[in-house]
C-alpha cells in the first residue's frame, strides 16, 4: 500500500474548496462536504478538463469539480440528486426572480391535495402540507432551470425542516425545537431559493447530468472519475431510498412511484443497488473500476465498510497501473449510540492512474 500525505492546496484548489464550502447543505448519509477541500486538492492535482461523478447525491462533489473548471457529468440513480445538480451544477445563470418565489408561495394554481391527503399525520404540520401541494402547482408552469431551481429548494426545504433529514419516522422524537424545525416550509423555501440562486455561476464548461444505473454509463469520455459509491457496512443497512423517499417523491410530485401503503411511513419501494451488500458490493466495485478503466479513477471509501482496503487496492491495481492512497480521519454525522464506534472512520481517498 502507498500511502499518500495530501497534495498542497493549490489556489486554484482552494478557491474552488471556498466555493464549494457556500454550496447549500443538506444532511446526506455520506456526503462529503466536510471532505470537499481534500477532494479539491486531488482533482486539481490530477489535471485534465471533463469528469464524472458517478454517485453524486448531494451534489456538493460535482459542485467543486465544476468550480476546479471540469465540464462535469452528474448522475445519481435516484431522480433528486439530478435535480440539485441541474439547478447548481448545469444550471449556468438562471435565477428564481422574488416574483416567481412570491407566486409559488402564493395562492395555488390548481386544486390539487395529494401530500396533503397522502401524508396527513405523519410529516410536518398541515400548513407545511398545503403549502407543498401548493407550490408543486405553480412549479409544473415552470420550466427548464428554474423548475429545477424549485424543485431543488423545495427538497432542501423538506430536508431541513424534518428531524435529522431523514424519513424513517414519523413521530417528533428529535423535535428539539430548533430553529430548522420551527420554521414553516414556506419560510424554509424562501431560504433555500436563496441559497440556490446564490451558488449558480457560469464556468465556460458545459456541464451535463445522467439519472440511472452506474453500470448504464458510457465508459469513454472523462479525464477523471470519482466514485462515490454507498459503503457496505458489515452490518445493518444503509438503504438511501428508506431514510429519503420523501425527497425522492417531492422532487417528482410522486409521479411513477410505487408508494408501500402498507409502511407506515408510506415509504418507496427500495431501490437495489449491489454496493450495499457485502456478498455484492466486490464484483460492484471490481465492474465499476473496469468501466472507467480510461478514466483516472478517484474513489472515496471508509475503513467501517467491507471490503477492506487491500481488497480494494487489489481489485484497482487489476485495471491501474499506479494506486495511492490518501487517509483521512473523518467523522460521520449519522449513526446511533450503538453504531457511535463505527462513526470514528478513517475515510480514504484512493486514486488509481
Ligand atoms: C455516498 S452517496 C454519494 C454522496 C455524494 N458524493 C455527496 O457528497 O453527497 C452514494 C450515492 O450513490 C447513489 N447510488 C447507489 N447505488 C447506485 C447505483 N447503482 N447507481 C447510481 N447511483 C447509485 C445513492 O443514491 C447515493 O446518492
Amino acid at each position: 500500500m502507498t500511502a499518500l500525505p495530501l497534495p498542497e492546496l493549490s489556489a486554484e484548489a482552494r478557491r474552488a474548496a471556498v466555493m464549494a464550502s457556500k454550496f447549500p447543505r443538506v444532511r446526506y448519509m455520506g456526503s462529503k462536504y466536510k471532505l470537499v477541500e481534500r477532494l479539491a486538492a486531488v482533482f486539481s492535482q490530477l489535471g485534465g478538463s471533463t469528469a464524472i461523478d458517478a454517485f453524486s447525491g448531494s451534489g456538493v462533489v460535482s459542485y467543486a469539480l465544476k468550480s476546479l473548471g471540469y465540464s462535469v457529468t452528474s448522475n445519481d440513480f435516484l431522480n433528486f440528486p439530478g435535480f440539485i445538480a441541474r439547478a447548481a451544477v448545469v444550471n449556468q445563470g438562471d435565477a428564481l426572480s422574488d416574483e416567481e418565489v412570491e407566486s409559488i408561495c402564493g395562492t395555488p394554481a390548481d386544486d390539487r391535495d395529494f401530500i396533503q391527503d397522502k401524508f396527513d399525520g405523519l410529516y410536518f404540520t398541515a400548513d407545511d402540507r398545503k403549502f407543498l401541494d401548493g407550490a408543486w402547482s405553480h412549479i409544473e408552469l415552470l420550466e427548464g432551470h428554474k423548475r429545477d431551481l424549485a424543485i431543488a429548494s423545495l427538497v432542501l426545504a423538506a430536508a431541513r425542516k424534518q428531524p435529522r433529514g431523514v424519513f424513517t419516522f414519523t413521530d417528533l422524537r428529535y423535535d428539539d425545537g430548533r430553529r430548522d424545525l420551527r420554521l414553516s416550509l414556506k419560510e424554509h423555501f424562501r431560504e433555500t431559493v436563496k441559497a440556490y440562486n446564490g451558488v449558480v455561476f457560469d464556468s465556460g464548461h458545459e456541464c451535463f447530468t445522467a439519472t440511472g444505473d452506474v453500470f448504464d454509463l458510457p465508459t469513454k469520455g472523462y479525464d477523471i472519475a470519482y466514485l462515490d459509491p454507498p459503503y457496505a457496512p458489515p452490518r445493518d443497512d444503509n438503504c438511501y431510498i428508506k431514510r429519503y423517499h420523501f425527497l425522492e417523491g417531492l422532487s417528482v410530485y410522486w409521479r411513477g412511484q410505487t408508494i408501500l401503503e402498507n409502511t407506515k411511513t408510506k415509504k418507496l419501494a427500495k431501490r437495489y443497488t449491489p454496493f450495499s451488500y457485502k456478498h455484492s458490493v466486490e464484483d460492484a466495485l471490481f465492474r465499476t473500476f473496469k468501466q472507467f478503466h480510461e478514466s483516472t479513477i478517484v474513489l472515496s471509501y471508509s475503513s467501517n465498510a467491507v471490503p477492506d482496503l487491500a481488497t480494494i487496492e487489489r481489485l484497482l491495481r487489476e485495471v491501474k497501473e499506479k494506486v495511492d492512497v490518501h487517509t483521512l480521519e473523518h467523522k460521520y454525522s449519522f449513526g446511533t449510540h450503538a453504531t457511535a464506534a463505527r462513526r470514528n472512520a478513517l475515510e480514504y481517498i484512493i486514486i488509481g492512474r
